[in-house]
């Protein structure tokens, strides 16, 4: 691989949010920082709130400047949103709803959550090593559609025991809703993602139950007489998890709807060991939006306890597949791989032998890492 070498310049807008938000985007702006002064790029890093912090500063999850920031932005990178101090809003209040309307409002549809089992966490898998040696897929979640933004509400209405009540009692109710057309787009970025790898694609759906998903799976098929390089298959989520579980190495790129999306990821990066590991890519029509998928751990927050690796693998992929900048991704996971190695491991996934580090020194670590490998390529050239 061989370094572009050209002097970009671009402009992230980081988005720290709530809990180890700020902790571990500060980890992932070190990493690009070193990027940057290594290879001599230029990256704007201006910060805006989101989610409860901005309801604090603003009153409002997403402020109207932080949206416009990101509009302009060529790329975004979000820690996370969300804490118990503001629990008690009202669902449409909430920091997630922040979250909610940037997605939204970029028209961000497509979420793309690489899961790889990294070499040096092999026994870090809650899996036999058997099984767990080849965990490497994608999964493209839904993302501006589906039960997440559908009409929901809670109303009151006649509780309906028995004839002779007259009490009431709440409803609450969510709607999944997909058109063919939101079920293409979503559809056609996993087939390019499958054609870019195994040749694999494994849709997601409850089309035994629900009317979305019988869509959803009659759009997927009529898809696939168009890529016929795909070997697709069919699967009710609730064997996908299972499937996931008993048989990952069966899956190169899964595709589903922004709730089982949601859902399998979690639980695919429990396999890899922890969900402070797993980075995402949400694109669509507006400036692609980068986040780990982990939450806000109020319960770490403060404490240079939480795991980077999630964030700074956002910044190596924002990397690669935004800026076209594959030997700087590659540099940087090489040395996120040469730490881990040598035994230097956030709580979280720690073994009995580790040197248990915090988010902070991770980071610096792998910072140094980077730089101990550049004079390496100084020396005896790229490809080492
Ligand atoms: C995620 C999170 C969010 C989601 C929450 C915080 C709204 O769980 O990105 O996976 O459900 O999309
Ligand atoms: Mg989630």
């Amino acid at each position: 691989m061989t370094p572009a070498m050209k002097n970009v310049t671009k402009t992230i807008v980081l988005l720290p949010g709530d809990g180890i938000g700020p902790e571990v985007i500060r980890a992932a702006a070190g990493i690009l920082e070193t990027c940057a002064a290594e290879f001599g790029h230029r990256f704007e890093l201006p910060e805006f709130p989101i989610g409860g912090t901005a309801i604090d500063a603003t009153g409002a999850p997403l402020p109207p400047e932080t949206l416009e920031a990101c509009k302009t932005a060529d790329a975004i990178l979000l820690g996370a949103v969300g804490g118990p101090r503001w629990d008690a809003l009202p669902l449409g209040r909430r920091p997630e709803s922040g979250l909610l309307a940037l997605r939204k409002g970029l028209e961000l549809y497509v979420n793309l959550r690489p899961i790889r089992l990294l070499e040096p966490l092999l026994f870090v898998s809650p899996l036999k090593p058997g099984r767990a040696g080849r965990i490497d897929l994608e999964i493209v979640r839904e993302l501006a559609g589906g039960i997440y933004f559908g009409a929901h509400g809670i109303e009151t209405v006649n509780r309906n025991v028995s004839p002779a009540a007259t009490d009431s009692e709440e409803r609450g109710f969510d709607t999944e809703t997909y058109t063919t057309g939101e079920i293409e787009r979503i559809a056609t970025f996993a087939f390019g993602r499958a054609e870019s790898r195994s040749r694999r694609l494994t849709s997601v759906d409850k089309a035994n139950v629900l009317a979305s998903s019988a869509l959803w799976r009659k759009t997927v098929t009529r898809l696939a007489a168009g890529h016929t390089g795909v070997t697709v298959g069919h699967m009710y989520v609730d064997n996908a998890a299972m499937q996931l579980i008993l048989a990952p190495e069966q899956f190169d790129v899964l595709v589903a709807s922004n709730l089982f999306g949601d859902i399998l990821s979690d639980a695919a990066a429990g396999l890899v060991g922890s969900i402070g590991l797993v980075p995402s890519m949400s694109c669509g029509f507006g400036p692609p939006l980068y986040e780990p998928i982990h939450g806000s751990a109020p319960q770490l927050a403060g404490r240079d306890s939480a795991n980077p690796i999630g964030a700074i693998l956002c910044a190596s992929l924002m990397l690669r597949e935004t800026f076209g900048l594959a030997a700087e991704a590659e540099w940087i996971e090489r040395a996120l791989d040469h730490v881990l190695a040598r035994g230097f491991r956030t709580a979280d996934i720690a073994e009995p032998e580790s040197s248990v580090v915090g988010c902070s020194a991770l980071t610096q670590l792998i910072r140094e890492e980077m730089q101990a490998s550049l004079e390496q390529v100084e020396r005896y050239g790229w490809g080492v």
